[in-house]
């Protein structure tokens, strides 16, 4: 079997590369990565002492993309997933995130090769997210306890990244109706885990644990400036063991779109996120408050992910507690990436 691994030097590529490679038998996998993500240079070199090869292209360059033989199976985790970046530099959003995506799938469908997409629980409208808690001003922790399957709203704005997000969900559908080759799209919350290198607006957990760690201070941003907003995170090791199962009941289960996060059992404020990185680091860190939200950012999202339970039996098994525990002793064990961490 022959895969390839876009983003394959990026945080979720590189361990689901490494994690197919241990797993599956007689397997060849390949990266496309064009190292442009801050850290992605030392997941290159993880590929190569587990055989894995990465090709240094742009995945914008459909003609060099062509020219890397057949592949069974296309893992696309390529992407500009920072959300900022929709604001600061959207061509390259938009290129490297739709662009990209068509030429992907215009080689899945020359070659008949099967896809998984990495979307994102992004595809989402802002404003209706934003109405789960109409009071921007989170005085208090959240108490609410709702989950978002995959029919909530998706039609007005959700930042640039969400939309190309959605276009190439949309796209993939498109250019795989009535192909034989079959499809997967994941729509993910948070992922963290070891090999992260976090940034404010995107991998804030290991960004977390990692200033925590280094003694450095942060900053709550938005919605009154006090950590009370909540995300669900889920493990890097139970997306791979997902995508794993994915790919071999592939030929029963296909051309589908789930939900996949941490769900409400994995769900934290930012505030209880710095508490469990104070006891585990025993570093006291100052945490500034910066009042303004940006207009992309939403107070809660936590995933349903009922349809990929009904689906495959399967539910993330990894707390909280060991994401961030895994993430310690990862920095803990490769101090010198610690300078990967601003
Ligand atoms: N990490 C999360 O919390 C999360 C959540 C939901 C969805 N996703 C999706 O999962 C996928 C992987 O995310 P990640 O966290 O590993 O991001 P990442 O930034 O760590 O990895 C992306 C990789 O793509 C590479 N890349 C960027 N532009 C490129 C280009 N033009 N050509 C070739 N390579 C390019 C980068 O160098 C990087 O190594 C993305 O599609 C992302 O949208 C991630």
């Amino acid at each position: 079997m022959k895969i390839l691994i876009t983003g394959g030097c990026g945080f979720v590529g590189s361990n689901i590369a490494i994690y197919l490679k241990k797993k599956i038998k007689k397997v060849k996998i390949i990266s496309l990565d064009n190292l442009s993500r801050s850290g992605s240079i030392i997941n290159r070199n993880r590929l190569t002492t587990n055989k894995i090869r990465n090709f240094k292209i742009n995945i914008e360059d459909y003609k060099k993309i062509q020219k890397l033989g057949r592949f069974n199976l296309i893992i696309d985790c390529c992407a500009e997933p920072a959300i900022d970046a929709s604001r600061k530099d959207p061509d390259r959003v938009f290129n490297t995130n739709l662009v990209g995506t068509f030429n992907i799938l215009k080689k899945c469908i020359k070659d008949n090769s099967n896809l998984i997409f990495l979307s994102s629980s992004r595809v989402y409208s802002i404003e209706h997210l934003k109405k789960i808690l109409p009071n921007t001003n989170l005085k208090k922790p959240i108490k609410i306890k709702k989950v978002i399957n995959e029919s909530f709203e998706t039609e007005s704005a959700s930042s640039l990244y969400g939309f190309t997000k959605l276009a190439s969900e949309k796209l993939i559908k498109e250019m795989f109706f009535r192909r034989n080759s079959r499809f997967m799209i994941n729509r993910f919350g948070v992922i963290a885990g070891p090999w992260q290198f976090g940034k404010q607006d995107q991998g804030f957990v290991s960004l977390w644990v990692a200033k925590h760690f280094l003694k450095k201070k942060l900053s709550y941003i938005g919605f009154g400036g006090r950590g009370n907003q909540v995300r669900d995170v889920i493990h890097i090791d139970d997306v791979c063991e997902i995508i794993y199962l994915q790919m071999i009941r592939m030929k029963k289960i296909y051309n589908k779109t789930f939900n996949i996060g941490g769900g409400l059992k994995n769900s934290i404020s930012l505030k209880d996120l710095s508490f469990k990185c104070q006891k585990l680091t025993t570093c006291k860190i100052k945490i500034d408050s910066v009042l303004k939200t940006s207009m992309f950012d939403v107070p809660y999202y936590v995933s349903d992910n009922s349809k990929i339970f009904k689906n495959y039996r399967w539910k993330p098994k990894r707390s909280i507690d060991r994401i961030i525990r895994d993430i310690y002793y990862w920095l803990a064990y490769n101090k010198k990436i610690l300078k990967y961490f601003k």
